[in-house]
């Protein structure tokens, strides 16, 4: 059984960098990837569960109908999944694919490798005779190295996108146009716009859940640098920005604190009042995602909804460039 290809290396020193950079700006934030941890992944299984948290059903609506029609259309003999997580709903493009008579390879890529290894075991034993090729690293960073026969389709599902800064997002489109070859294929998953209440909730459910998912960012602090958060100082908060139409998860501290990191040899000193920015996640409208992927080398040749219009799925295909 081949292992995962593991490209991070030293976790404490990337999460060393982005602590001194997240918490010397005048508004403090982190970069999102560090809740997933494995009772960060665990936690978003749970999230994805839960009744506020639409995106995830919303989604598998779309995918299970359309499913044959995007193995039809791409012929695909790789699956590369990025940000994979369970790969729970590509499941249905694996055997739309597989129906179709195509699929020969699937790479997923993550970089929480608990939640990698897990769905990598998962999938090799419903998925006899299926090449399994797990990958744990960063999306930003990993893209040249993906293993798989062309063509190959790139699946970026759940709403993922969203967690980029509008800025990021075009450039980690086109970082994906560039490791494809024309003709080959991108499958992007867009949370759209609707109304805030709905927005709001998805972010902040009556159980709990995400509060702890959120919080869970500062556990990882604490063990990767010997930090002394103490969680209980701190409140989960979802915010929705109706400027930027994205919500941000935000982590309020509830008095006056410094925290010690020894790791990123700081100490911090918090405001009561104060946030951390944990994550945005931005949600989209039909023309912006087009606008997107065109500017990135894309050609929309698909675009579809669930029935109640509250999440995308876009079909693209990598286009030849001067
Ligand atoms: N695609 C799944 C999981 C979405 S959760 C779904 O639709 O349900 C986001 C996933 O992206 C998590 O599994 C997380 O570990 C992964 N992730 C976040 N930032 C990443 C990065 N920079 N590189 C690789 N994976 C990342
Ligand atoms: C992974 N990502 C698309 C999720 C989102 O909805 O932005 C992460 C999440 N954050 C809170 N709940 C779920």
């Amino acid at each position: 059984m081949t292992e995962p290809d593991v490209h991070l290396d030293d976790q404490a020193a990337a999460l060393r960098a982005d602590v001194r950079y997240g918490f010397s700006a005048a508004q403090k934030w982190l970069p999102a990837k560090w809740f997933y941890d494995a009772r960060g992944s665990e936690l978003f299984e749970e999230i994805t569960r839960l009744p506020e948290y639409y995106p995830t059903r919303a989604e598998r609506e779309i995918l299970t109908r359309e499913a044959g029609e995007i193995a039809r259309v791409t012929g695909a003999h790789t699956l590369v999944e990025l940000g994979s997580g369970s790969s729970e709903k590509t499941r249905l493009l694996l055997d739309g694919l597989r129906e179709h008579g195509t699929l020969k390879t699937f790479v997923p890529l993550d970089v929480s490798a608990s939640a990698l290894e897990e769905a990598v075991a998962a999938i090799r034993a419903d998925y006899p005779g299926l090449s399994v090729r797990g990958v744990v690293g960063d999306f930003t960073e990993h893209l040249g190295l993906l293993p798989g026969e062309p063509p190959r389709l790139v699946a970026f599902l759940g709403g993922t996108i969203g967690n980029f800064l509008p800025a990021d997002r075009v450039k980690f489109l086109r970082s994906v146009r560039d490791v494809l070859t024309p003709g080959e294929w991108l499958l992007l998953g867009t949370d759209l716009v609707k109304d805030p209440d709905t927005l709001v909730r998805a972010y902040d459910d009556a159980a709990g859940v995400t509060a702890q998912f959120d919080l869970n960012m500062l556990s990882v602090v604490n063990e990767l640098l010997g930090a002394d958060f103490d969680l209980g100082g701190f409140g989960h908060e979802s915010y929705w920005d109706a400027e930027n139409e994205w919500i941000e998860m935000r982590l309020r501290a509830r008095r006056d604190m410094v925290v010690r990191i020894p790791g990123a040899g700081m100490d911090v000193r918090f405001e009561e009042g104060e946030y951390i920015r944990t994550e945005i996640s931005a949600k989209f409208r039909a023309a912006g995602v087009a606008a997107e992927l065109t500017e990135s080398g894309f050609a929309l040749e698909r675009w579809w909804t669930d029935g109640q219009q509250r999440f995308g799925v876009s079909l693209a295909k990598a286009v030849q460039e001067e």
